[in-house]
């Protein structure tokens, strides 16, 4: 097959692009050429479902590229809402001092640094994962604490090599959500409902499952952080998990505020305690 028939293929341009190590630009300016053997053996397979991220252990996420593999969730880009969210609220709200990035000039750099207790403000990232949410906020904000926790070996371990990846000092940890203090608490928690199907076979169930209406996890983190005076928590939840989650909360913090994905779907949640 010729490289301009397999450029009309789905993902058939990635493929190519990440077997022959050119861009776009060159497999155009040379598609007469014929495609190499193991295009046909790749192709078939994320054909068959197969994530392609864990053919190549390579994903992007808020405009940078981490490793993955199999055994750890591939992070989402409904996932950059909430980091968003978070960075919103330390630049905004806590005015926390900044490092601008050229991909996100929405950001002011400020020169005030918030210190709490005459401590480093810090974040707990609780089911991190591939570790993209707080090495993301780390690259942001590098005077902030980040303490990142799942309870997967493999995710830790990835976690760990994204964080070197991108050389920043993130302390990680392997345990059941968390059980240290900090300021605020930042979680894409499992919380699908038990009776949904799963996306594909490959991604852990661990990473998805939490509970018949999905809220186990969520009510969890959200009663731990309370404890442990966090003074706020944002939590990705799930488009119809508003009308629950509101009834948990209503008595137990001081304020709260849901916020949509690009897609205007309910998507996370933010709580002041
Ligand atoms: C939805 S994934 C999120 C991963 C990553 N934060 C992201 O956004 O791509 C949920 C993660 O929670 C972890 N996890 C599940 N149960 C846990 C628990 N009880 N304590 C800590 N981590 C847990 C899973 O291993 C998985 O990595």
């Amino acid at each position: 097959m010729k490289i301009k028939e397999a450029l009309k293929l789905k993902n058939g341009s990635y493929i190519l692009e990440k077997l022959i190590n050119k861009d776009k630009a060159w497999l155009f300016l040379n598609d007469e050429l014929e495609v190499p053997s193991e295009f046909f053996k790749i192709y078939e397979k994320v054909k068959r479902g197969y994530p392609i991220e864990y053919i190549f252990n390579e994903v992007e996420f808020y405009g940078k590229k981490y490793y993955v593999k199999e055994g750890v969730l591939i992070p989402r880009d409904d996932t950059e809402v909430i980091v968003e969210r978070a960075l919103k609220l330390l630049d905004e709200e806590l005015k926390v001092k900044s490092k601008k990035f050229k991909i996100n000039e929405k950001l002011n750099v400020k020169n005030e640094k918030l210190e709490i207790n005459n401590e480093k403000l810090k974040i707990v990232d609780c089911c991190t994962g591939s570790g993209v949410i707080a090495i993301t906020i780390k690259q942001y904000f590098p005077d902030i604490e980040v303490v990142a926790t799942d309870i997967s070996d493999k995710a830790i371990e990835v976690a760990k090599k994204n964080a070197k990846l991108h050389d920043v000092d993130i302390k990680f940890k392997k345990c059941n959500l968390f059980d240290e203090k900090g300021d605020i608490l930042i979680s894409n928690p499992p919380y699908v409902e038990n009776s949904y199907p799963k996306p594909n076979d490959y991604e852990p169930d661990i990473a998805f499952y939490g509970g018949v209406d999905g809220l186990d996890i969520v009510r969890e983190i959200i009663l731990r952080a309370k404890n442990l005076e966090y003074k706020y928590a944002i939590i990705e939840i799930g488009y119809n998990q508003k009308e629950n989650l509101s009834k948990f909360l209503e008595d137990k913090v001081k304020e709260y505020e849901f916020f949509k994905d690009l897609a205007r779907n309910i998507r996370g949640v933010e709580i002041k305690f």
